[in-house]
Order: C-alpha cells, then structure tokens, then sequence
C-alpha cells in the first residue's frame, strides 16, 4: 500500500510516498481503509517539529513518527484479536493527533478505542475535514459559555482551519458573530454566516470602540491584554494557544487580570479524539448547522502540493488529500 512518509523535520519537500507493507492489526488494533483525510495547521507543525519544545516528545533530532496527518474518515477493512465493535466495513472516523499520525496513506492501524462511528448522512469527504480542527472550534465555546442568542461574538482568525467551524457553531447557537482575518478571506467569512467581517490588516479591532460578550482568539497575535480591551462588562475570553509561551502566559494572567477587570479570560485543556465531541460533530454535519467547507481535493501523490496549499495561507477551507 502507499502511504506519505517523511524521515527528517524539515519543510514540506521532506515528503515522500512511500510503498509499505499493509499494516496488520494485533490486539485491540483495527486497520482502516482510509476514504479521506484532511490537513490541519498541526500538520505543519508535526512535519516542521514546531515549536522545537514539541520534539522533547516526538523525537529531539528526528521524529518518531514517520506517518503524516491526523484527520481520518473511513471504513473498518480489518479488525485484531479481542475487537468486538467496531466491525469490518463500519464507517468511522477518528484525530490520530496522540495516536501516531499516518492518515495520509491507503490504510492505517489504530486502536480500536480511538474510533468513533461515522454518521450514514455524513459523506467521507465532509467528515475528514472535522475531527481535528472542529473539535477544536467545539471545545474552545464551550470554555465560553454561555452563548445564547444576541450574545455577541468575537472571532479573531476566523478563516483558516479552526475558525469556520467556530463561525458557524456560534451562528448555530443565535450568537452576533464579527470575524476578523485577512481582506481576501472577508467573502468566504459573510459565506459562512458571520454578522460582521473585519480586516485585520486595515482595522485593529482593539483599538476601536466595539465591545464583544465574547472573544474567542485562534490568531494568537494579539496579547492578552489587547484583547482584553474588546471585551463587554462581564465579558469573556479564550485563546486557542499557538505555543506554550502564550498558553502558559494566558493560563497564568488571565485570571488575575479578569478577577481584578469583571470578566473571565483564559485558556482551556485541549483534548483530542473525544467520542462525546465527534458524536455532537456528527450531530451538527447532519443537522446541516455546520457546513464543511472543502477548498481542495489531492492524491496521495500530490500530498506535497497540499501541504503548499495549507502554507499559502490562501483555503478557504480545508484541504483534502483523498487515497
Ligand atoms: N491550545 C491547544 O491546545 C492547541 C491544540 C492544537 C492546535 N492549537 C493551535 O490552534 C491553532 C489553530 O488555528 P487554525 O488551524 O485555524 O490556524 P490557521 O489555519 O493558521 O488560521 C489562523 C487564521 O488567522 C489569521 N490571522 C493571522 N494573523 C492574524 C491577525 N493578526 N489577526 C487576525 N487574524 C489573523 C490567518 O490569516 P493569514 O492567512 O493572513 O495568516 C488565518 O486565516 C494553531 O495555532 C494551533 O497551533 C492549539
């Protein structure tokens, strides 16, 4: 079977695809015939080994893990000894974020534990662009609750991976969504339902006079205390953490600072992989109150390219690689 390898940390053109022998599983394992994946921003960041702390855990001077990509969605082809559920030909889908990556390939072995099942109204295609950054968008909300209809909703970096997801589950919820990012992505943020749209590279939004129930920060640009300046009498915030610098600053100052202003800012534990998350993504697809968006479609063999896709900066969506 092929699978997408890399040997080194480096830049995308570390990539290779590589002819491997068809995993077996052993016990509690399942083999999945991969139907599609799709790329996340920690994708990026496990082929680049960023931030360098990361490599005390997946290897200091090369990587532990060969395989590449976390998001899967697919069916059952193979199960191991002591597997009850699920069966072959089950559809399901997983984030193997701390399962060993390797979604990029024909199959893939994973624990039978780690899968969750796949709704028949959700399409392959549509489901791999979830698991990753729409649980993600799902836990960073819910670390911001209440949001209720007429709350009003900042989300700063809506239009990469994350923040679509983000937009449309706040719209799901009756939220007033303003989404700040780049000029170009401004039409894809009024497509996916936001209130509001803001350029962050002509306005900054904490400077100006609007004030938000709620700020959910996935730009990771700003200081806390910045954005603290958007933010309504009793109002919260929550940064999703792009390093442990600002995790670790914000877990730390933002309750002191929100004790000593009225509001409530923080970060929160990410937790990947949850049955009970993916179960209620599941529930958002089908219901159509979350729409994903797909921006490309790639082979296996084109994986480079989608990950210069990603790079870019320019989806508008999520970019899928397809066996
Ligand atoms: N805390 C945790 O436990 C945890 C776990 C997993 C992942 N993460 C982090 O979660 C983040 C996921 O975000 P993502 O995948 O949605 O990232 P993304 O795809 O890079 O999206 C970020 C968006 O923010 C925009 N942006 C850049 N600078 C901005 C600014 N100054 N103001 C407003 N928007 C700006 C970017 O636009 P441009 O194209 O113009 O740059 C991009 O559209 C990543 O940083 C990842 O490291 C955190």
């Amino acid at each position: 079977m092929r699978a997408v390898r890399r040997d080194e940390y480096g830049p995308v053109d570390v990539l290779r695809v590589a002819t491997v022998e068809p995993p077996v599983p052993g016990p509690g394992e399942v083999v999945v015939r991969v139907r599609a994946a799709s790329l996340n921003m920690a994708d990026l960041d496990h082929l680049l080994g960023r931030p360098r702390a990361s490599r005390i855990a997946t290897g200091l001077a090369h990587p532990k893990n060969r395989g590449v990509g976390v998001d899967v969605a697919g069916t059952v082809e193979q199960v191991g000894p002591d597997v009850d559920r699920p069966r072959p030909g089950d559809r399901v889908w997983a984030d193997l974020f701390d399962l060993g990556h390797g979604s990029l390939a024909d199959r893939v072995c994973v624990p039978a534990s780690a899968l969750s099942p796949l709704p028949d109204a959700v399409s392959f295609d549509d489901a791999a662009t979830v698991p990753h950054s729409g649980s993600l968008a799902l836990q960073s909300l819910r670390a911001l609750e209440p949001i209720r209809p007429g709350t009003n909703v900042l989300i700063n970096g809506a239009g990469g991976c994350v923040g679509p997801f983000a937009v449309q589950m706040a719209k799901a919820r009756g939220a007033q969504v303003a989404a700040v990012d780049h000029g170009d992505k401004l039409d894809f943020l009024r497509e996916l339902g936001a209130d509001e749209v803001i350029d962050y590279t002509r306005e900054d939004v904490a400077r100006g006079d609007r004030r938000f129930d709620v700020v959910l920060d996935i730009a990771d640009t700003r200081s806390l205390l910045a954005l603290r300046r958007c933010l309504a009498p009793g109002g919260r915030y929550v940064l999703i953490a792009a390093g442990v610098g600002s995790f670790a600053g914000t877990a730390l100052l933002g309750p002191m600072v929100g004790r000593a202003t009225g509001t409530r800012l923080g970060t929160f534990f990410w937790r990947p992989n949850q049955r009970a998350d993916l179960d209620e993504l599941g529930g958002l697809l089908a219901s159509g109150d979350v729409r994903p968006r797909i921006d490309s479609r790639y082979g296996l063999d084109d994986a480079v390219e989608a990950f210069r896709r990603l790079e870019s900066g320019a989806a508008r969506g999520k970019v899928l690689v397809v066996p």
